[in-house]
């Protein structure tokens, strides 16, 4: 049977098809995507944390109100991909467990500080902007229900990038030191957004069975010089610069070449040791003990129902 599910497997994969949860897949296959999409999940649901540090402080009323809403929207991306990492057979609270002890990865950006402002509007624009240059390519996924969930979320996320401009944009056009706050945070921002994409593709150990199996569509530098010459774009709209005076487009291999990351830094944070890695955890362990009632209230309500059900 495994070799009539493997062959099955494969015809699927080489028709550029979709493979289905109760369809059968190679091992292999479903340990990546379990890696992949909970490592995704736990970005999106420590990512609210950087942003959320400044819904208390938004400069407006109106600002807050988009804000909450944002981070909101975050957490409803983490459900729906916790979500679609059950399918494949993983236990929502081996997932939690694993997040909050410090042993899954999630992305690297959002151990890094929100200092001012202006830093929600850089993690809107570059951070969210960078989010969709990769998740585009994942609605196409060869797993369904993850493609599937990154359709909802790249409409939200597009969303979010906009709101992020706009306050740029806002800021850009205001006084010299709202101005500056901009720029500051777009310079702080560029590079740790640049290495959301990952290693690069030579120091990329998933990617090309990844790409085989139609799970990732490009690579790793393919998607970072897509997007600089994006924002590459964009950044002269908001009157601000890149922190990037290497940045050009080669018309050779008609590629943006940008500066050489930091990939010392990039390890260090993936490794846990980034400028806010352990606080954020601390949070998160912090929310995980106050929702513990909720959990247990659900879960009582759920029994009772059931017995209903039964009598
Ligand atoms: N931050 C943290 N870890 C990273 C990052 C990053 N920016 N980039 C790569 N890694 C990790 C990989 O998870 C992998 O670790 P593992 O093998 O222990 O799981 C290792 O570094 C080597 O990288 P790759 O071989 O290139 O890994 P992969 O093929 O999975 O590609 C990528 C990495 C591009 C991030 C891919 O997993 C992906 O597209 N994920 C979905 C998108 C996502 O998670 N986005 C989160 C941020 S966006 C947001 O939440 C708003």
């Amino acid at each position: 049977a495994d070799d009539e599910g493997r062959a099955a497997f494969d015809a699927i994969i080489a028709a550029d098809g979709r493979i289905e949860p109760r369809d059968w897949m190679p091992d292999d296959y479903r340990k990546t995507l379990i890696r992949q999409v909970s490592q995704h999940a736990h970005s999106e649901i420590i990512g609210m944390q950087p942003e959320a540090n400044w819904i208390s402080r938004a400069p407006s009323l109106k600002r807050k109100a988009i804000l909450m809403a944002k981070v909101q929207d975050e957490a409803g991306h983490g459900l729906y991909l916790y979500s679609a990492a059950e399918t494949l057979g993983a236990s929502r609270d081996s997932m939690v467990e694993a997040l909050i002890e410090g042993k899954a990865k999630y992305s690297s950006i959002f151990n890094y500080p929100t200092k001012q402002w202006a830093d929600v509007g850089a993690i809107g624009w570059l951070v969210d902007g960078a989010a969709i240059m990769n998740q585009v390519p994942l609605c196409r996924a060869s797993y369904a229900p993850y493609g599937r969930a990154m359709v909802r979320v790249c409409k939200e996320e597009s969303f979010h990038q906009r709101q992020g401009f706009e306050i740029l944009l806002s800021l850009a056009n205001g006084t010299p030191a709202q101005k500056a706050m901009a720029q500051e945070a777009v310079d702080r921002f560029y590079a740790p957004a640049l290495m959301m994409f990952g290693p690069p593709d030579d120091a990329s150990p998933n990617s090309t069975q990844s790409m085989e199996w139609h799970i990732k569509r490009f690579s790793n530098d393919d998607l970072r010089q897509r997007f600089v010459g994006m924002i590459a774009e964009q950044v002269k709209v908001l009157g601000l610069t890149l922190p990037d005076p290497e940045l050009r487009f080669d018309e050779d291999s008609k590629k943006w070449i940008h500066k050489e990351l930091d990939w010392v830094e990039f390890m260090d944070v993936i490794k846990g040791n980034g400028p806010c890695n352990a606080q954020r955890l601390e949070r998160r362990r912090e929310a995980h003990e106050d929702g513990a009632w909720v959990r247990e209230a659900a879960a009582a309500y759920a029994a009772k129902q059931s017995k209903k059900m039964q009598e």
